[in-house]
């Protein structure tokens, strides 16, 4: 029986994240979500209690404030957090050409995507050296390995730089048996942020398009998502870091 930890996943309240949640609850850890949705959270204590202690945390992942108050009580609540799971992110709705990108739009998908990873990973790592075991998980995606299909340039820059920050983060922490991963997706159906993208604004024509060149020939789910993280915070993965694992239904293959 693996040991039981005390996780952060961010933006818990939806989709992938919710996922992940559930997971590391089911494995017998003590999670507590971070994010901004405070109803989504309350919600997710009733539904999650079957499975474990959910602990709702209203943070807001840009303020560095909200992250420091939060990671100083959970530890002093729950002990050192040893598994963190940088999920939250997204493209903020920012499609448009490059010429077109404010400045305001480019550090907000940075801030929210890349710089939130930073934070909170950088509050976290006294607690994991302490106890000289630790996991972090990096949410990427499709749009930092080749190109976005939903995004513009500032969520493919900032989840391509969520890649160096795991590589060259893997290098420092490894030894101090902390290991750091990322995850990839492709286009997962995780909430209605992607069911607007894929149903609204993409013909039938460009649904199939994108179909054909995955060879699983369809979207992926949130627990599938979730299953590759679960295992790169076990202890199945101790030889596994700094590492991008593709989760995208075999996109690369075309
Ligand atoms: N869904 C996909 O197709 C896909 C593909 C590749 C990568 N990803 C990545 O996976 C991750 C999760 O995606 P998703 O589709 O499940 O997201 P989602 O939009 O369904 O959920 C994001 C969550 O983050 C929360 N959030 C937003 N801003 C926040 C803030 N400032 N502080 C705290 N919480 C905040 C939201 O309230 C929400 O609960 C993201 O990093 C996304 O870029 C998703």
């Amino acid at each position: 029986m693996s040991e039981k930890r005390t996780a952060i996943v961010t933006g818990a309240a939806k989709g992938i994240g919710k996922a992940v949640v559930g997971k590391l609850l089911s494995r017998g850890h003590t999670v507590a979500g971070f994010d901004v949705d405070e109803q989504g959270l309350q919600e997710m204590v009733s539904e999650m209690s079957h499975l474990g202690v959910f602990i709702p945390a209203r943070v807001d992942v840009s303020s560095e404030a909200d992250i420091e108050a939060s990671v100083q009580s959970l530890q002093e609540q729950f002990g050192p957090i040893t598994i963190v799971v940088n999920n939250v992110g997204g493209s903020m709705g920012v499609s448009q050409a490059i010429e077109n990108v404010t400045s305001d739009e480019w550090d907000a998908i940075i801030e929210l995507n890349l710089k939130s990873t930073f934070l909170v990973t950088r509050q976290v790592i006294p607690l994991m050296k302490e106890a000289q075991w630790g996991r972090i998980v990096n949410m990427t995606s499709i749009a930092g390995r080749g190109r976005s299909y939903f995004g513009g340039t500032p969520y493919a820059a900032a989840k391509a730089g969520i890649i160096g920050f795991t590589r060259q983060g893997s290098r420092e922490l490894g030894a101090h048996g902390i290991t750091m991963n990322a995850v990839a997706p492709g286009v997962v159906m995780s909430g209605e942020r992607i069911e607007r993208y894929w149903h609204d604004r993409k013909s039938e024509e460009e649904r199939q398009g994108f179909l054909r060149l995955v060879p699983l020939g369809r979207l992926g789910a949130n627990e599938e998502i979730a299953a590759v993280v679960d295992f790169l915070c076990s202890e199945a993965s101790s030889y596994i870091t700094g590492a991008v694992i593709d989760a995208n239904g075999g996109f690369w293959v075309g």
